[in-house]
């Protein structure tokens, strides 16, 4: 054992959350209990990065995957299903488009860099948030040419100043600004329309990353959010019901002007996620799944934050849809302290990093949890 190093066998917090109690292997999962190497039971609030949304292990999916894989599994040409689903994407837009499916959520917003390099001719990319492990992406880890490091850039979008004037004085350079949708700012819309003037005044490509919030928030959460179109979109996570899925959607015009670019792979949009996307889709459609998604995760904020505000302890969920934040405004013993107790009393989170509510938190889980919170706020009083 302990030979595996992708993950987060390098992330440099491992000990501590182990220390904590995080439980390190997983037997199975069913809706949104996660069963651990030990069998002890957890309700997951990370739900495999986001990426199930419908419940671990359910039936639907369970059925689609059934009634496919007799047929084969990958091929050299394509298959109709993707012409299908190409469908089905175009048509949340009112512009026309090009799209290509891939496995991962880094190979799509990396592929939509790639374009925005070759259609504008430059660089730089400045990007929001996070979008994957590729080297433009990760500039200051080790094992990244000094050209990745120097080409990309991170920025803060709260007090955008900075971003705008970066963006005026090397506006020669840029070849794109990648950002995470939604955005965590409440000038968002205001940073959104800026940016978008900008895009068109210096011609880089304005890119949306709704890896983690495509389905989430519905299918088209930035220009529902901003009414503002971008050049580039790209989707992941969610449309594969926890099978790899992303896809890449391009405006026709920036497709048109390409060339001499590749972007080839032997797993390149699997037939069986590209299956379980045109389910899932069709659900959502079907029963309006992503006001539910919101709905309940409004439900447990609220009520999270209440049991924490009454009792005087500084923790609180910031709330964003179905994906709350754990805000600390308590020293790091504390903090420790309620990651410690919350392993231990069943429920599956990750120190600093957003949570991932689903439909399978029905609200008599939500209550437990809840219950379960109540516990711990009594001890984290003492
Ligand atoms: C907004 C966003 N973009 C890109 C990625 C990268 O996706 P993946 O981990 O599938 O490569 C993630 C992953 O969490 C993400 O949240």
């Amino acid at each position: 054992m302990n030979k595996i190093i992708n993950q987060w066998q390098f992330f440099k917090h491992r000990e501590k959350y182990l220390k904590l109690g995080q439980p390190l292997y997983s037997r199975y999962a069913k809706d949104c209990f996660l069963f651990s190497s030990e069998n002890k039971k957890y309700i997951d609030f990370l739900m495999s990065w986001g990426s199930i949304v419908l419940g671990h292990a359910d039936k639907g999916i369970e059925q689609v995957i059934k009634s496919k894989i007799r047929y084969g599994l990958n091929f050299n040409n394509h298959l109709f299903i993707e012409d299908e689903l190409a469908e089905i994407f175009s048509s949340f837009f009112s512009f026309k488009s090009k799209l290509a499916f891939f496995n991962n959520g880094s190979d799509a917003t990396t592929s939509a860099i790639r374009i925005a390099r070759a259609f504008t001719k430059k660089q730089f990319v400045i990007f929001s948030g996070y979008h994957g492990w590729h080297g433009w992406a990760q500039p200051n880890t080790n094992g990244i040419l000094k050209e990745e490091r120097v080409n990309s850039s991170k920025f803060r979008l709260v007090g955008h100043e900075k971003i705008l004037n970066f963006i005026n004085k090397n506006n020669k350079k840029i070849a794109c600004i990648i950002l995470e949708i939604p955005i965590r700012s409440k000038d968002a819309l205001k940073v959104v329309k800026e940016i978008k003037k900008l895009s068109k005044q210096y011609k880089f490509l304005l890119i949306y990353d709704e890896i983690k919030s495509g389905l989430r928030l519905g299918f088209t959460p930035g220009i529902s959010l901003y009414g503002i179109e971008p050049d580039i979109l790209v989707y992941g996570k969610a449309f594969g019901g926890g099978l790899p899925f992303s896809a890449l959607i391009v405006k026709e015009k920036v497709i048109k002007n390409l060339n001499n670019l590749n972007m080839m792979a032997t797993f390149w949009g699997s037939p069986l996620s590209l299956y379980v996307a045109k389910y899932i889709i069709r659900e959502f459609k079907m029963k309006d799944l992503a006001k539910n998604l919101t709905n309940i995760s409004e439900y447990f904020v609220l009520n999270f934050n209440r049991i924490f505000k009454d009792a005087g302890i500084g923790v609180y969920l910031d709330e964003y849809y179905s994906m709350p934040k754990l805000i600390f405004k308590e020293n790091e013993r504390v903090m420790n302290k309620f990651y410690k107790l919350s392993f231990e009393n069943g429920l599956y989170i990750r120190p600093n990093h957003c949570w991932f509510l689903s439909l399978s938190h029905k609200k008599d889980i939500c209550d437990l949890a809840l219950k379960k919170f109540s516990r711990i706020v009594k001890v984290l009083r003492k």
